[in-house]
């Protein structure tokens, strides 16, 4: 039996939406398991072609939840979904690794148990939502149980990921994240996400552009980022809707519902920055998807 699980990369918080909102991009990690007589990891740099990968943990944490003792297996992982860029790579690993496990057992658990333990596992539900789900979901804990709401973004939007060369580690980009914020903010907060989920809704670029204002994290973790400023400048001038840090970052998005505008953007950064990689996403629909072979 050959299982291969799809999962799309995820932009979280989108701005004002901090551990809330996510949305599925069409970045997909794609991961290959089949039994084996020990363990083998394939795929991905050395550090991590062990029980420590963190498919592996989403396998052997399903497997646990069932009571059962993990087979051991090969993975062979094919991602286009960099590490530790603020693109969701920890959830395409942990969901991958959930689904694929739970499809070997016959799938004893429904599409929300897997997104609860993801949710567990990551602490927040905002990348785990759209890896299971896809589209924008905005999610949320209900009495130690993580909700996601669905909503549907407009298919123009187009969301040019500009990736630096560089990691911004999540731990650190949290511990910068004030703990305790004033009325005012989480008013301020409160109001321009809503909005915001609106604009994406119905493609509405200059509602997006007045709601993607962020109090929360964005002050704080622009710092971290080098180029912010200027690729911001760079993607406004272009005609971008808004700009935000995706997720932890580093990775910061352009968007537009102009393919024109999006081509520009990436236009400037590969002069300006050849070094980093730019492309133009859309949002994707589907979130894991399972394949199995007998
Ligand atoms: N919402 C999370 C954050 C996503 O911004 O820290 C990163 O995993």
């Amino acid at each position: 039996m050959k299982i291969t699980v799809t999962v799309p990369a995820s932009t979280s918080n989108l701005g004002p939406g901090y551990d809330s909102l996510g949305m599925a991009l069409s970045l997909k990690a794609k991961f290959a398991i089949e039994p084996s007589d020990t363990l083998v990891v394939e795929g991905c740099p050395e550090a991590y072609c062990n029980a420590d990968n963190l498919v592996i943990q989403g396998f052997r944490k399903v497997y646990e939840k069932v009571g059962k003792a993990m087979p051991p297996v090969h993975l062979t992982i094919e991602s286009d979904v960099p590490v530790a860029r603020g693109l969701g790579s920890s959830s395409t690993c942990i969901a991958g690794g959930m689904a694929a496990a739970n499809a070997m057992l016959g799938n004893p658990l429904t599409t929300d148990d897997l997104f609860q333990l993801c949710t567990m596992f990551e602490g927040h539900p905002d990348n785990a939502a759209p890896a299971f789900f896809g589209g924008l979901t905005a999610s949320f804990m209900h009495e130690n149980k993580a909700v996601a709401v669905p909503f549907m973004p407009n298919p123009d939007w187009r969301f040019v990921a500009i990736i630096p060369d560089y990691e911004v580690r999540t731990e650190e980009a949290r511990r910068i994240v004030p703990k305790e914020i004033s009325l005012a903010t989480g008013v301020h907060t409160m109001s321009h996400a809503l909005a915001m989920v609106r604009g994406l809704e119905t493609g509405d670029e200059a509602l997006v552009r007045q709601a993607c204002v962020d109090k929360l994290h964005e002050p704080y973790r622009r710092t971290l980022i080098a180029e912010y400023d200027i690729l911001r400048e760079l993607s406004l001038e272009a005609g971008a809707a808004t700009f935000f840090i995706s997720g932890s970052g580093s990775t910061l998005i352009a968007a537009t519902c102009s393919e024109d505008v999006a081509r520009t953007i990436t236009d400037n950064v590969g002069k300006h920055y050849p070094h980093f990689i730019s492309k133009i996403l859309t949002v994707c629909h589907e979130g894991a998807v399972v394949m199995v072979e007998e």
